[in-house]
């Protein structure tokens, strides 16, 4: 097995661990059970969604989706929580659906699949999400020739610069594709110019447009009919995405100007939130499990930042929320301009590496969000909701790390993504005193690359590792599709000291 230890070339080290015994293992924080709501997770470890990019094109559940999932719950954690799965009959690329029925019979298989590799060890929920229209960079040819309205003000620019009056549309549009980008910052609206520049995006604030005026009439009916569908699959629970880039994200930030009874003020921007975990609540009854991955900063200028995170978080607890699970950044406001034909990716910017901080940045990116996920515990806590699971995310890959968040109270559970994908074995090795024998994340995110072209997800350091002949491929037919597998021996199920 090759084992790396340490990313020699990264200006951030890999935190050093100490690999706890079996003993200790069995002593230690991480891997004590925990409620959740009406069910108990078996231990504080958590696999937090990631999209792989191995659903069918229309949204099915493939077999590439049932291995990929197979792969993480044979490591068994507390829970895991499928991908962003769209509530809505949207096209979308290769990402699972859940915005109909005829979605049931492949979300069943996973569930039966994941049960069956955890040997019912592990609770599985599944993401619940919501986004908006996004368009490609468009070229200048296209957005000219094609995308822009033409309108008076264009019509009056035209007049200007060349001294006569036209209706003639493609006139205009010619004239304004031969100008440079100093005029186009003058003349097109400050929309058009962004979506000449990164590629059209739809906004919760672009109420002119009637589905995104009605969202607060439509949202708590789909998400609420999707949770439905979640249960009827045999899922435990769902979680709302409530995180990042999406639209229930763009509700509750600050950035929401929203002039209806849901944009502007705090109360405001947390009304559709709330309605919309009302509205599942009570289509899926007491016992199955909701709970809402949110942000405890966006990062972005002008963005939310963690009092209003300790905000939502007291009013989801006031409505039966039970847990919430704390991401960071991911915004599309400070998305790096992608290249033409490209679409905008919100793991760019400085709120992107705040999200999935990658070792190249200046920024450390170990434990980001623990400290602010410390306060919204702390608050949580003291309005008396302390039987409200905290999960944080971000950056933590070792024992000592996880365990330590623990100890200081800063959140209940841990979950760790790409340590997860590296080796979904992680936890398991951990538990059982075999922690040398984890192959760490390196923190380089090729995996993030991958997602950010649409291509199946994979981690570099299974491509390492000699393929033997009953592996699945990628469709390049160089990488594995998951991770490889790890089987224990005798002897070491039996190990007692590792540190
Ligand atoms: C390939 C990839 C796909 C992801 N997809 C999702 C997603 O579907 N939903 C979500 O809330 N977060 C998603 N994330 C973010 C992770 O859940 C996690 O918050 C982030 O990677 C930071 O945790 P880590 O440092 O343990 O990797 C994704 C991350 C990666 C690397
Ligand atoms: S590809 Fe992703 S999971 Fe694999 S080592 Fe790199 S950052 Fe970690």
């Amino acid at each position: 097995m090759n084992i790396i230890t340490q990313h020699s070339l990264a200006p951030h080290p890999l935190p050093v661990d100490h690999y706890p015994t079996k003993e200790q293992a069995k002593t230690s924080m991480l891997f004590s059970p925990i409620r959740i709501g009406t069910r108990m997770a078996k231990q504080r470890t958590w696999v937090p969604a990631m999209v792989p990019w191995r659903a069918t094109l229309d949204g099915y559940v493939t077999d590439a989706v049932l291995d990929w999932y197979r792969r993480f719950a044979l490591g068994r954690p507390g829970v895991l929580v499928v991908e962003a799965t769209g509530i809505s009959d949207i096209a979308s690329g290769a990402l699972l659906r859940i915005g109909s029925d005829q979605y049931i019979e492949g979300l069943s298989k996973l569930v039966s699949v994941v049960k069956e590799a955890s040997e019912g060890e592990t609770l599985l929920f599944i993401q619940l999400i919501d986004f908006l229209p996004i368009k490609r960079r468009p070229s200048i040819d296209k957005f000219f020739g094609k995308y822009l309205s033409i309108t008076d003000i264009h019509r009056q620019w035209f007049r200007n610069y060349y001294g006569y009056r036209t209706q003639d549309d493609t006139s205009i549009r010619d004239a304004l594709m031969s100008q440079d980008d100093a005029c186009w910052q003058v003349v097109l609206s400050r929309r058009d110019y962004e979506s000449l520049c990164y590629g059209y995006r739809e906004c919760i604030t672009d109420v002119h447009l009637s589905r995104i005026q009605t969202l607060p009439q439509r949202l708590p009916f789909d998400f609420a009919r999707a949770a439905c569908r979640a249960k009827q699959a045999g899922f435990d629970g769902v979680e709302l995405h409530y995180a990042h880039a999406y639209t229930m994200a763009s509700f509750l930030s600050r950035r929401n100007t929203r002039t209806d009874n849901y944009g502007g003020s705090l109360e405001n921007r947390v009304r559709l939130p709330n309605e919309v975990l009302v509205a599942v609540r009570k289509q899926v009854g007491s016992d199955f499990l909701v709970g809402v991955r949110m942000l405890t900063q966006e990062i972005i200028e002008g963005g939310s930042d963690c009092s209003e995170a300790i905000f939502y978080a007291e009013m989801f607890a006031q409505r039966q929320v039970d847990y919430i699970s704390l991401s960071r950044g991911g915004k599309f406001e400070d998305a790096k301009q992608p290249n033409i034909g490209q679409v905008r990716y919100p793991y760019t910017g400085d709120s992107g590496h705040e999200c999935i901080p990658a070792v190249s940045h200046t920024q450390s990116p170990f434990g980001l969000n623990v400290e602010d996920a410390g306060k919204v515990r702390c608050a949580l806590v003291d309005r008396g909701y302390h039987h409200i699971p905290v999960v944080v995310s971000g950056g933590i890959a070792s024992f000592v790390q996880a365990e330590s968040v623990l100890q200081n109270g800063s959140a209940d559970i841990i979950a760790s993504a790409r340590q997860s994908l590296a080796d979904p074995d992680w936890f398991r090795k951990l538990s059982m005193g075999l922690g040398r024998e984890i192959r760490r994340c390196i923190f380089t995110n090729y995996c993030e690359g991958l997602d950010q072209k649409h291509k199946q997800v994979t981690c570099q350091l299974w491509d390492r590792l000699d393929l033997d002949e009953a592996v699945s491929l990628d469709i390049t037919r160089k990488r594995r599709l998951t991770a490889p597998q790890w089987n224990p021996s005798c002897d070491d199920q039996n190990t007692q000291s590792h540190s």
